[in-house]
């Protein structure tokens, strides 16, 4: 008896194994069931085309290409090279020890990958990339190839998306859902902190090469969009390596950061952004809650405080109580406090600042709390010669 394969399935299974073994899901069924929707939803987007066809080829062609670059690679090197496919991921697994050299082209070998999006599925991710502060810095022909190469991923209540340990293997934009953070300390793993339908994580274990340091676990049924660990370093950690070289100098004079080691300090390049501000416009307000941190590359900053003209009147002028210029820093206040942002911050002609989110301020800038305690304690010095008594300072504030 002979059975007939239905054309197109040997392509198919194969780009589906490609994928597999590409992000090693956890949850193989989940993953089928993604993958297939996508590919659903990817073939109607494109109705009355063959592009499905088309797709299943280019995921083949990857495959093939994959498959021979190692094959070539593998059979010099080990002669009990069976599976080309399965050592070339058993390579993936111990990424962890190699040394990480941001100038090698390797990745650049490395096939691109395009997900199809719909037009609604492409203007959620747009949104919710926009304050990504990892993307912020990309041409957009870099920013374009990363919304191709994102995917999809809903997650359910509970579902742990990274365990602490673990390879890493994409980065994560929230699209919506609260996630919760934990870190083993002593061995107890212990709530650290909340994504709360904005932001990102995942991104340390595929810039370093390191075990992931943090267990993330989604809080409610939420959607993901993942960028794969190699689209990742071919995009993010490149662009990441030209920062550094620009702004490792700068690092070096900031007095803030003198109590971390030269390594904590290049850390802090990866994480931050620049941000351009144009004359007088505010780069925080009074009151707002508070989600980044602010070094000045260069212009003047100038800090306001909200105070009633006259007692027991809501009309209210905003006084100048410090001006912060090149290599100073402000909008730590409300990340160390948890409360509002305590002051106005506008800019003097043209700023540029270098920004970091509070979840990179929280992790990178521990070592630089006493310097920022001590210069804590002065605002209120500046306070109590603006306003007299410190019950002055609290009925302003009220
Ligand atoms: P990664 O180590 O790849 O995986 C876990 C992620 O949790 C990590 O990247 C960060 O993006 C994120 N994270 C948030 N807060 C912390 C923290 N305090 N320590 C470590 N990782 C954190
Ligand atoms: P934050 O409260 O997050 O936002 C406003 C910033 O203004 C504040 O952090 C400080 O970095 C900065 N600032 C400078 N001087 C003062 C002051 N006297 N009181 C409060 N904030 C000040």
């Amino acid at each position: 008896m002979s059975i007939e394969i239905p054309e197109g399935l040997t392509e198919l299974l194969q780009s589906f194994t490609v994928e597999v073994l590409r992000n090693q899901p956890g949850d193989l069924l989940d993953f089928a069931l993604q993958y297939f929707t996508r590919l659903k939803a990817g073939e109607s987007h494109e109705s009355h085309s063959n592009a499905r066809a088309g797709k299943a080829v280019n995921f083949l062609d990857q495959a093939v290409r994959i498959d021979a670059e190692i094959s070539e690679e593998e059979d010099d090197d080990d002669e009990d090279f069976e599976a080309p496919v399965i050592n070339r991921f058993i390579r993936r697994a111990s990424v962890c020890a190699e040394a990480f050299n941001p100038d090698e082209d390797e990745d650049d070998k490395e096939p691109r990958v395009t997900y199809p999006k719909t037009d609604e599925q492409r203007q959620r991710l747009q949104e919710a990339c926009r304050d990504i502060l990892l993307f912020k810095n990309l041409d957009p022909e870099e920013m374009s190839q990363v919304l191709d190469a994102v995917f999809e991923k809903f997650c359910v209540e509970g579902e742990h998306i990274i365990d602490q340990d673990d390879d890493g293997d994409n980065f994560y934009v929230i699209e919506r859902g609260t996630f919760s953070i934990y870190v083993k300390v002593d061995g107890t793993e212990k709530l650290v902190g909340c994504y709360d339908n904005r932001g990102s994580f995942g991104e340390l274990a595929l810039m370093y090469n390191t075990p992931r340091a943090a267990t993330i676990v989604a809080n409610l049924p939420g959607a993901l969009w993942c960028l794969d660990r190699l689209t990742f370093r071919r995009i993010i950690v490149k662009n990441n390596a030209k920062k550094k070289k620009l702004y490792e100098a700068f690092m070096e004079t900031l007095p803030l950061l003198t109590s971390l080691e030269l390594s904590e300090r290049m850390k802090v390049v990866d994480v931050i952004t620049t941000k351009v501000y144009c004359d007088s416009q505010r780069i925080i307000a009074q009151g707002d809650s508070a989600d980044c941190f602010y070094i000045v590359e260069s212009g003047q900053v100038r800090i306001t405080i909200k105070r009633s003209r006259t007692k027991n009147d809501q009309d209210e002028e905003e006084v100048e109580i410090a001006t912060c210029s090149r290599g100073q820093y402000f909008g730590e206040l409300a990340l160390v406090t948890n409360k509002p942002r305590a002051a106005s911050a506008y800019a003097v002609g043209s700023v540029k600042c270098l920004v970091m989110d509070v979840q990179a301020f929280e992790r990178l800038l521990g070592p630089c709390m006493d310097i920022m305690k001590r210069n804590i304690a002065n605002y209120e010095e500046q306070l109590l010669t603006l306003f007299g008594s410190s019950t002055d300072i609290e009925q302003q504030r009220a």
